[in-house]
C-alpha cells in the first residue's frame, strides 16, 4: 500500500436478523460509512427451530432497508461464519455491542473466528437508543400486541403485520 492510500476493506456483518431491527440497520449504516463494502450475512441456522421469518423474507427485508446504500449487499450462509468470511474474501467481521454482557460471548467468538479464518472482528457500540432492542424481544412484544414501530423499519413492521394477519390475529 502506498503512503496515504486507504485500504479497501470488505466487512461482513453477520446475524440471524429474525427480524432486522433499527439497531441492526444503525450498525449497517455506520459500517457502510467506514468500509467500502459491507456484506450483511444472514445465517441459515437449523438449530433455531421456529424462525418467525424465512430466509427469503429476511433477505428481502434487508435488501429493502439497505437499498439506499450501494456499498451494502446481502447474502446468506450455512455453517461457520469463518468459512463464509473466507469465501467472501472479507477483511473484517463487524458486530454490534449493546451492553457489556454482550462482550463476554463476543470476545470468545472473535478469538475463535480469528483462529479459524485469520480475520479480525471489530465492534461498533449500538446506539444507546437501541441498547435494549433485540429481535427476540421485538417478536415477543409484537406477538402480545405491543407497539414495536419505533424499533423496526416500516418495511419490517408491514411484513410482521402481514404474517400475524395470515396467522389469524389482528
Ligand atoms: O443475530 P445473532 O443470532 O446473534 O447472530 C449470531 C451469529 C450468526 C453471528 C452466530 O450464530 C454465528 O456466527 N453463526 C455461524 C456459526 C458459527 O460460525 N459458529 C461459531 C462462532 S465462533
Amino acid at each position: 500500500m502506498q503512503n496515504g492510500e486507504r485500504p479497501r476493506a470488505h466487512a461482513v456483518y453477520p446475524g440471524s436478523f429474525d427480524p432486522p431491527t433499527n439497531g441492526h440497520l444503525d450498525v449497517i449504516v455506520r459500517a457502510a460509512t467506514i468500509f467500502p463494502l459491507v456484506t450483511v450475512g444472514v445465517v441459515v441456522n437449523p438449530q433455531k427451530r421456529n424462525p418467525f421469518f424465512t430466509i427469503d423474507e429476511r433477505d428481502t427485508m434487508l435488501r429493502r432497508i439497505t437499498a439506499d446504500y450501494p456499498n451494502v449487499r446481502v447474502a446468506h450462509f450455512r455453517g461457520l461464519l469463518a468459512d463464509f468470511v473466507r469465501e467472501c474474501k472479507a477483511d473484517v467481521i463487524v458486530k454490534g455491542l449493546r451492553v457489556v454482557s454482550d462482550f463476554e460471548s463476543e470476545m470468545a467468538f472473535a478469538h475463535m473466528n480469528r483462529a479459524l479464518s485469520n480475520v479480525d472482528t471489530m465492534f461498533l457500540m449500538a446506539d444507546s437508543a437501541y441498547s435494549f432492542v433485540s429481535s427476540s424481544l421485538i417478536k415477543e412484544v409484537f406477538q402480545q400486541g405491543g407497539d414495536v414501530s419505533k424499533y423496526v423499519p416500516a418495511t419490517v413492521l408491514e411484513l410482521m403485520a402481514t404474517k400475524r394477519h395470515a396467522h389469524g390475529r389482528k
